[in-house]
């Protein structure tokens, strides 16, 4: 058994992850209209696991005998100012998630939930991944300042993760 307010707290997770999954989507059709295919499917594969983690939450709450309660799912930005801002934006947004596992966590520690807060444990080492793999790619990006044959390499390598 979870609380009702952890209940619709971890609720709200899951429409952040998939708010996630929209927003990387989002990103990705607009890589692949500037032939970025790389940065695509970079962001498909982003989205894929944004999804798995809110799955992750959707599973534990039906586990716990808890209701998963769907909400609407926020219209992502369309509009972005090349692969920089794409990234520095996907960076600000995972810190801004690993600060909502965060008051997770808080909020589980103050209940005495041991089971979610080992649940959520796998969370917060995922998103140091996470901001620590979008920190990365902006730093290379300022490195080829966003354009020519360093934007193409970098393009490249993105485009082989997940092989
Ligand atoms: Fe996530
Ligand atoms: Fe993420």
């Amino acid at each position: 058994m979870i609380s009702k307010d952890m209940e619709k707290a971890i609720n709200q997770q899951i429409n952040r992850e998939f708010f996630s999954a929209y927003l990387y989507l989002s990103m990705a059709t607009y890589f692949a209209e500037q032939n970025l295919d790389g940065m695509a499917s970079f962001m498909q594969m982003q989205a894929k696991e944004e999804v798995e983690h809110g799955m992750k939450m959707y599973g534990y709450l039906e586990e716990q005998g808890a209701r998963v309660l769907l909400e609407a799912i926020e219209k992502p930005d369309s509009e972005f100012d090349g692969p920089l801002d794409i990234f520095e934006k996907s960076l600000k947004h995972e810190q801004f998630v690993t600060k909502n596992i965060h008051n997770l966590v808080d909020q589980a520690i103050k209940e005495k939930d041991h089971a979610t807060k080992s649940f959520l444990d796998w969370f917060v080492t995922e998103q140091v991944e996470e901001e620590s793999s979008m920190d990365s790619i902006v730093n290379k990006l300022k490195m080829v300042g966003d354009k020519g044959h360093g934007l193409l390499m970098l393009d490249a390598q993105l485009g082989r993760r997940g092989e």
